[in-house]
């Protein structure tokens, strides 16, 4: 071995060690979620200024050890913060060597392995959707996963639109709920639509989607000449957690023959759970379907797939046929580029394909369902602590709720909302400043609402009740 391998190898040991310690802490509650300090510290402790002469393989551990002591543990039994929790270690190490075979997926020449397991992958996802005949790819996240399908769905509704671009007079028009994810609406502004394509679909008290409010509003939308051609149903909405009805806005698109997506980027996964399927009952009637490992399944960012019901939409609305890299003597059905949006494109399926041959679909199923159980188990705590409501009650794997602070109770109930949220966006910063939980808000209904987020399998009910405990020693 010459000096530099035997170096090489050192790093690789020390950092696989560091690996399992962080792993170790990220599940200790007695750790902080966070090492909170300021952008302006943050700065100043990782000595951000790029060297001209290079410090050597010798630096990068603890470059490493200085990176994992200030970033959010999102492994940590107290990140409720986000859509997603991080830290499964078989996916980790599939992470590791997409890296070290550092290859694109855009043809099977390039990414053998990739392909074969990518291709496998989506085949077993598009089974659980109900599209036993679909196709599919892995994309950089959700949003563009939701891209895609617009692009699709506006491909199959103008076909002349990828040559020619859309014709003069002609406006086409989508529809997603109120609580939808931005990104529905930003890809239509991507196609060249406009904001004012998608029409925002009310919800109901829980957060679905108001289905004779959709039918209403794309009659209205014909009245005035333009031209409706997709909905996107939100399977585990952002915010509330909620679950569209999709079975009846199939009726409803097929009526009008509208493209059905369902964004299941969150909640898609309760199709691995007997116990929450039902919540995505009808899914086999959509067109495609957005399902991010990368969250309730615990898989590191970015594991998106984007999932067709019927083969070819993809190609039809992307392919761009460069000779140069799709060569005539390969394969076509195993040179997944022209279903792409980009040219180069990691290796993502590794990773969930490591998890799978780990965890299985029973783990995979105990998982989803240790989550919505654990959000359940959340909602009766909270109905037992005075000062607390419930916002958009229903199944999911979100808790949205208010606080009120026990000096406040005696005010007007119009005063409320305001109190409610004065206190929630002061309270969720003291506890993510002092690192003890990490836990989100966002606005409904005007207020600043908590939004509990059952992201980690390893949370446990006294972590549950120690953040009431929090909120309300904060209160
Ligand atoms: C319902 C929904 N759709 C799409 C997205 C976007 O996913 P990504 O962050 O992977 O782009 C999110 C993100 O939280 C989401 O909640």
């Amino acid at each position: 071995m010459t000096s530099q391998q035997a170096e090489i190898a050192a790093l690789f040991e020390n950092a696989a060690r560091l690996a399992a310690e962080s792993l170790q802490e990220q599940s200790d509650p007695n750790q902080p979620v966070v090492n909170w300090i300021g952008p302006e510290d943050l700065t100043q402790a990782l000595e951000l200024e790029l060297p001209a002469e290079g410090r050597g393989l010798g630096s990068v551990l603890e470059i490493a050890r200085k990176t994992l002591h200030f970033s959010v543990r999102t492994g940590h039994p107290r990140f409720v913060n986000q859509l997603f929790g991080g830290s499964d270690p078989a996916a980790i190490v599939g992470e590791w060597i997409t890296a070290l075979s550092n290859t694109s997926m855009y043809t099977y020449e390039a990414a053998p392995v990739g392909t074969v397991v990518e291709v496998a992958l989506i085949k077993r996802l598009c089974d659980l959707v109900g599209f036993p005949e679909g196709e599919g790819v892995f994309a950089p996240g959700g949003s563009i996963s939701n891209l895609m399908s617009v692009l699709s769905a506006r491909q199959r509704a103008f076909p002349h639109v990828k040559q020619h671009g859309l014709r003069e007079g002609e406006r086409p028009v989508m529809f997603a709920s109120a609580e939808s994810h931005y990104s529905i609406p930003r890809a239509g502004i991507v196609c060249g639509l406009g904001h004012d394509a998608t029409i925002s679909v009310p919800v109901d008290e829980v957060g679905r989607m108001r289905v004779d409010e959709l039918e209403r509003l794309i009659q209205e939308q014909k009245r005035v000449g333009r031209t409706p051609f997709y909905v996107a149903a939100t399977a585990g909405t952002t915010v509330a957690g909620a679950f569209d009805p999709i079975g009846e806005i199939a009726a409803v698109a097929r009526r009008h023959g509208l493209w059905l997506h369902i964004d299941g980027s969150y909640g898609g996964s309760a199709l691995l759970s007997k116990k929450y399927s039902g919540l995505l009952a009808g899914s086999e009637l959509a067109d495609s379907m957005t399902w991010n490992p990368h969250k309730m399944m615990g898989i590191p960012l970015a594991s998106s797939a984007t999932l067709m019901r019927e083969p070819g939409h993809l190609e039809a609305a992307l392919a761009m046929n460069a000779d140069y890299l799709l060569h005539e003597d390969s394969d076509p059905q195993w040179n997944l580029g022209d279903r792409s949006l980009q040219c180069g494109r990691r290796v993502d399926a590794l990773k969930l394909w490591f998890a799978w041959q780990v965890h299985g679909d029973i783990g995979f199923e105990r998982r989803v369902d240790g989550l919505f159980d654990q959000a359940q188990k959340f909602r009766q705590l909270l109905a037992e602590r005075p000062g607390f409501r419930l916002i958009r009650d229903q199944e999911g794997p979100n808790v949205c709720f208010r606080y009120l602070p026990p000096d406040q109770r005696d005010a007007p109930a119009a005063e409320w909302p305001r109190l409610e949220h004065e206190a929630t966006i002061r309270i969720r910063s003291q506890l993510a400043r002092e690192g003890s939980f990490l836990i989100n808000y966002a606005s409904l209904d005007g207020a600043a609402t908590f939004r509990l987020v059952a992201s980690n399998p390893n949370t446990t009910d006294s972590d549950l009740t120690a953040l009431l405990d929090a909120i309300e020693a904060k209160g």
